[in-house]
């Protein structure tokens, strides 16, 4: 009965995961005739970085990011970059002063070389591998910018080393005063500077001409008011920044996603601006591509299904999702707006009166209540304005209340990718990061906000938010299925039809047609045959972990008994991890109840094959071994399929003697937990 449920949830499952296969499609932008249009109108456009903490997301890298996006192919006087640390850290306040400094060269170099990508250090690393032109002049250019960026580099990091800002450089940046009632990461007063101010005539580059706006925005934090992670900062920075420059697009990218084509602004425009179907479009989400990734991409080649795939056919049903990073919202759909038919939303550029007449020390002062932690109180700020509160994924969670409101959203995937990140690069990093994404698709399957009660969401919509919010329930079937077959195995008792039956023919078909469908689904979307096989183990361990976990917390959390809490995933790595992960070495090391049951299960399937090997070789001296293959064939397959993709776990538990193995007590434990599971399957049967 077990495991007649769980093949009807995998077939109902199924159905499910069609909606993200069914209309795909790939729209191509012309920039040349948005220029041709409206070059002298193009909208303001905000762009959000976002931080968290100096020490897991370090500030060089945090620049470099910052740098990219300064940088982009658009009118200087029209973008406004906001960065915001949740941190509250002088340590990036200093590092966005250099960072400035820095920009008066670089952004002028991009533009006379067209350089690209315009983070400082992909261009670095980029120009290295390719011949450098043998011009005179800009290898000299090319020499003076390196300089500056080592200079800068060296600031930077000496200061992270030192771990506090010298005095020498404090006194003479009256910005650093702020930091002077500074408490604690939490428990501080909103910090607001305009670096650059893009309206003053002196803020000018080397060549002359105006910079980007940069701001740093450290928004209040106190103990007795919950922050509200990055949606807490995002809403801060869409109230601060709708003072200061009030562009009509935003973009919000993560701090480790430098933008790797300095055109996104405009191809994001393209569809916005579309004279026929943008008024219609409330955001449009930019892929999550990766720079460091390994050939077979270890842990994350699902990620190339959802890019590739799944996300293009939600644009056939009216719309991906909101999925974070690399997404361009019109402001005011952000903030509430419902959509209306036959309404035009304005997006030609406007200077605001008022901020022509405020001095920008004024505006800073005005500005700053806007990020204290009281402002919210009693508005609709995470509720119907902004981005909305109390769900682990608050980006999905956003993107279907916009979508709700009657809009729709645009998925745009160039091949070359526009925005590039920083990949997990250990398993636990993964698997965490697993969790909180189905918690919270969780959270809103069983919210009132379900968006299956919506009559402005599509059905492929309503299908693709059921997919993925059902991703943790999967868990149960998946458990039966990895368990139960295996310890039938050993007792010889068989579950599916023999091979000799025609009742085998259906679960051969279901076999085959599914994994030659997700091959070739893999090796199309561009991976290769390696990186699906590592898919599937991410399948199996996802659903095997993380899953359990957050269905269990989702639960918990319902019947009030938990918080759910955001955990940021670290940026760095030590130097034997990343060398392990470049040779595409699993790496474990940490003790995590999330790995005892993944091994707890690979070991209980590893005692059940090895006790069934056993009592094969005794039976095949009999001559009794045929009818054992036909009865057995398919848990045979089914427990054998478990330990090849188990393989690097087994060797992470009993091979391996560097740092990246599975730690003894979780040996110790998986090997109890098997005998422990033996005994009683043993017991009841
Ligand atoms: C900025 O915000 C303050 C406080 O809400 C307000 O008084 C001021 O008019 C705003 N300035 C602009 C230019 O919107
Ligand atoms: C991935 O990024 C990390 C941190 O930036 C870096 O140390 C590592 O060398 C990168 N790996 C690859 C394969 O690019
Ligand atoms: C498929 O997508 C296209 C392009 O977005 C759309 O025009 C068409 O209506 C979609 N078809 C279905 C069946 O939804
Ligand atoms: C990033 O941009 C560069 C050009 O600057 C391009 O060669 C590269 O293919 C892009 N990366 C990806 C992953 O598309």
């Amino acid at each position: 009965m077990g495991l007649l449920g769980a093949e009807l949830w995998f077939g109902l499952y199924w159905i499910l995961t069609q909606s993200c296969r069914w209309n795909l499609t790939f729209r191509q932008t012309f920039k040349d005739r948005l220029s041709q249009r409206f070059e002298n109108e193009l909208p303001g456009v905000d762009i959000f970085v976002t931080t968290a903490d100096p020490i897991i997301e370090p500030p060089m890298m945090v620049m470099n990011t910052v740098l990219s996006v300064m940088a982009y192919d658009y009118p200087t006087e029209k973008i406004s970059v906001y960065l915001s640390d949740d941190g509250g850290s002088e340590l990036t306040y200093y590092a966005l002063l250099e960072a400035a400094e820095f920009a008066k060269q670089w952004i002028p170099y991009c533009k006379k070389y067209s350089v690209e990508p315009r983070s400082p250090v992909a261009y670095f690393v980029s120009i290295a591998t390719d011949a450098v032109g043998v011009d005179d002049k800009k290898a000299n250019d090319l020499a003076v910018i390196k300089k500056s960026y080592k200079d800068m580099e060296t600031k930077i990091e000496n200061a992270v080393k030192l771990g506090h800002i010298p005095e020498k450089v404090r006194s003479k940046q009256k910005g650093f005063s702020q930091w002077d009632s500074h408490l604690s990461k939490r428990d501080h007063d909103t910090y607001l500077q305009v670096v650059i101010d893009g309206r003053d005539p002196k803020a000018i580059d080397v060549e002359g001409l105006v910079l980007p706006t940069l701001v740093y925005l450290a928004r209040e934090k106190r103990p007795q008011y919950h922050h509200n992670f990055k949606a807490g900062s995002m809403n801060a920075l869409i109230r601060v920044s709708s003072n200061i420059s009030n562009g009509k697009v935003i973009l919000n990218v993560d701090c480790d996603m430098y933008s790797n084509n300095s055109m996104a602004i405009r191809d994001a425009l393209c569809c916005l601006m579309d004279e026929e179907k943008g008024h219609e479009v409330a955001f449009i989400q930019f892929p999550q591509n990766f720079e460091n990734l390994t050939k077979n991409e270890l842990y994350i080649s699902f990620m190339r299904t959802i890019s590739e795939v799944e996300l293009h056919a939600l644009d056939g049903f009216d719309g991906p999702f909101y999925v974070g990073s690399g997404c361009f919202h019109r402001r005011d759909t952000l903030c509430g707006r419902k959509f209306t038919k036959g309404c035009k939303s304005d997006m030609k550029w406007e200077i605001s009166r008022k901020r022509e007449e405020t001095t920008i020390h004024e505006l800073e002062e005005d500005s700053k209540v806007l990020a204290n932690c009281a402002y919210e109180q009693n508005t609709e700020w995470g509720k119907e304005m902004g981005l909305k509160y109390g769900c682990a994924i608050e980006d999905v969670f956003t993107g279907l209340s916009i979508q709700c409101r009657g809009w729709r959203s645009v998925y745009l995937n160039p091949t070359r990718k526009a925005f590039l990140g920083v990949a997990p690069t250990t398993l636990l990093q993964m698997l965490v990061q697993q969790k909180r994404w189905s918690e919270g698709s969780f959270q809103i399957l069983l919210s009132r906000h379900n968006p299956a009660f919506s009559d402005q969401i599509s059905l492929g919509q309503k299908l693709g938010y059921a997919y993925v919010g059902a991703w943790s329930m999967n868990f149960l079937p998946t458990l039966f299925y990895t368990v139960i077959p295996s310890l039938y195995l050993l007792k010889g008792i068989s579950l599916f039809p023999r091979v000799s039956s025609p009742w085998i023919i259906p679960f051969a078909y279901v076999i085959i047609a599914k994994y030659t469908g997700s091959f070739l689904e893999f090796l199309w979307a561009g991976g290769s045959a390696l990186g699906w096989w590592n898919d599937q183990r991410m399948w199996l361990y996802k659903r095997s972990s993380s899953y359990i976990f957050s269905f269990i917390d989702t639960i918990l959390y319902l019947l009030g008994y938990s918080d759910s809490a955001f955990v940021i995933t670290a940026k760095t790595s030590d130097e034997d991890e990343s060398q392990r992960y470049e040779k595409e070495i699993m790496e474990f090391g940490a003790s995590s109840p999330l790995f005892s049951v993944l091994a707890s299960l690979a070991v209980l399937n590893l005692y059940c094959f090895a006790g069934f090997v056993k009592e094969a070789i005794s039976l095949g001296s009999k001559g009794g071994i045929a009818e054992v293959y036909d009865t057995m064939a398919l848990q045979i397959l089914l427990c054998g399929i478990l330990i090849l993709i188990n393989l690097p776990l087994y060797q992470a538990l009993y091979l391996r003697k560097d740092k990246g193995k599975l730690p003894g007590s979780i040996a110790l434990k998986s090997m109890a937990f098997g005998v422990f599971g033996l005994t009683c399957f043993n017991f009841s049967y």
